[in-house]
């Protein structure tokens, strides 16, 4: 019920008398339509009492019955009603009736003074409202999450503001410059983001510091904290509304892939362009085109050094922009790309792509094919069907297998048995290389605490670990960075 609704509760309907039942009564609230308890506490004859109330008007209570002895007639000197926990009305109560069973009830006239029905109704209406969430998220924060990682995030929630303040100030100003306005933003989103940018990060990775020792009751309410104070002010750039939201159900669908390497975007305020700029200048955002570019120099690499018809296999191909720019240069060699997602749209996106960027480069010929695959990673692992063998038989003998934005999904024993599956799947002298993120302080904690998007993060260490199972033992294996060192690979070749 809404505060405008709960008034108009009180209000007479119409002044031009009733239809029937002339009778009037004082309006009256049942306790079912109260969320919380309302309880009346008394003495009567020395003994203290406490009954459930079945409705309330300015003038009187309905009570459950009490004790036989309380007869129309009876005194009750020191009456309270308690809503919730809270005393909301004192005073003195007389019994003008009593109804036995089955449904006992007593009914009591206030005697010292009228009920203030509307309060109770907004009481009601504040116990399930907003407010009363962010009191009370606010009150167990305080008591819960240390004071300097509250008062971090509270900078945070300030600098999104200045930021938006500044914006909304320049939009009205940009606004009167007609067709030069797209000359002079650039430049505008570019001075402030310089000033402001270093300090907003460095909070991020203070915060990321601050959050290390919670435990996970902590981390559950920091979490909600987080992103109540500071999501309202990011959600106008769509990386962090579709990171946040997830609309295919997942984090990390192609089109958010896109977002982090695709082109600029022109649309919404100008406060919402620039933090479009912010998201993709996260040191984690601009890792999802340095991995793609790392991606793109093992095919051509692949490609340079393999003889004959080649076969290059992407898992969790996504929008396979490295496959696109490879293709779109690349020197006539006879090549095939199979590509395996779970997202039949971001096959069809992919395939559209590559399609026409083969189209683009006339030298190409019939030399390069295509193929996807819409797969899960669940159905490479466990192949249930006949069908889905023979599909799976079309990627073995590789040259080449890769994967990012794959494993940051996957637990440790999930990771490794899918690792042993593609290194089973590449050809003899053929090559493996799967990337996994490291955690990132200046980017890590916004994904974990505000855009709700956990990531499996590894190190050297866990990989090597994760990847001495490997058999037969691999020629080579290595561990190697993208250009922004926060992908790590594994780089494997097996025997030839
Ligand atoms: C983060 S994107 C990475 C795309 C691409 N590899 C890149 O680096 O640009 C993850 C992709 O993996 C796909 N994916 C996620 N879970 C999968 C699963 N269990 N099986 C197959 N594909 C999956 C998603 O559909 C999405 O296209």
């Amino acid at each position: 019920m809404s505060i405008r609704s709960a008034a108009n509760q009180l209000k007479h309907k119409d002044f031009m008398g009733a239809e029937s039942m002339h009778r009037f009564r004082p309006g009256r609230v049942q306790s079912c339509e109260l969320s919380g308890s309302i309880v009346a506490s008394f003495t009567f004859e020395g003994e203290p009492w406490d009954a459930r109330v079945l409705d309330v008007s300015s003038t009187g209570l309905g009570l459950e019955s009490v004790s036989a002895a309380c007869v129309p007639g009876a005194s009750l000197s020191d009456l309270t009603l308690t809503y919730d926990g809270t005393s909301i009305w004192s005073g003195a109560g007389e019994v003008i009736y009593q109804i036995g069973e089955p449904t006992s009830r007593v009914g009591i006239r206030l005697t010292s003074g009228l009920f203030e029905v509307s309060e109770l109704s907004y009481r009601n209406v504040l116990r399930n409202s907003d407010a009363s969430v962010a009191i009370d998220l606010t009150m167990r924060a305080a008591a819960s999450l240390p004071d300097a990682w509250r008062a971090r995030v509270a900078d945070v929630h300030h600098l999104l503001q200045a930021a938006r303040s500044h914006f909304d100030a320049c939009e009205n100003e940009l606004s009167q410059l007609g067709t030069e306005r797209l000359e002079r933003e650039p430049a505008l989103i570019r001075a402030f983001y310089d000033s402001w940018a270093p300090k907003y990060r460095s909070i991020f990775t203070e915060l990321y510091e601050l959050s290390k020792g919670f435990d996970h009751k902590q981390i559950e309410l920091a979490s909600h904290y987080a992103e109540r104070h500071l999501y309202p002010l990011l959600k106008g750039c769509p990386l962090h509304s579709r990171s946040h939201d997830k609309p295919s159900g997942y984090a990390g669908d192609y089109q958010t892939m896109l977002l982090c390497s695709g082109p600029d975007y022109l649309a919404g305020s100008l406060y919402e362009r620039f933090l479009y700029r912010v998201a993709r200048n996260y040191t984690m955002v601009k890792t999802v085109p340095a991995r793609q570019r790392a991606m793109g120099t093992v095919i051509a690499e692949v490609a340079a050094t393999t003889r004959g018809r080649k076969k290059v296999v992407s898992i969790a191909s996504g929008p396979a922009v490295e496959i696109q720019e490879f293709v779109r240069t690349m020197a006539p060699t006879p090549i095939q790309f199979v590509l395996v997602d779970q997202d039949e749209v971001a096959l069809a996106y992919a395939n559209d792509k590559i399609t026409a960027a083969i189209l683009a480069n006339p030298r190409l010929g019939d030399e390069v094919e295509v193929e996807c695959l819409h797969l899960s990673v669940r159905q490479l692992m466990k192949p249930e069907t006949d069908e889905l063998l023979a599909s799976i038989a079309r990627l073995s003998g590789a040259n080449l297998i890769y994967s990012a934005g794959l494993f940051d999904y996957l637990p440790d024993n999930v990771a490794q048995k899918l690792l042993m599956r593609l290194y089973d799947l590449v050809g003899s002298g053929g090559r493996l290389l799967v990337g996994n993120l490291r955690e990132t302080p200046d980017t890590t904690w916004l994904l974990d605490y505000v855009l709700n998007w956990p990531l499996v993060y590894r190190t050297r260490e866990s990989m090597e670990s994760l990847a001495s199972v490997l058999k037969p033992t691999p020629r080579t294996l290595r561990i190697n960075f993208d250009g922004t060192e926060r992908c790590l690979f594994w780089d494997v070749e097996r025997p030839g």
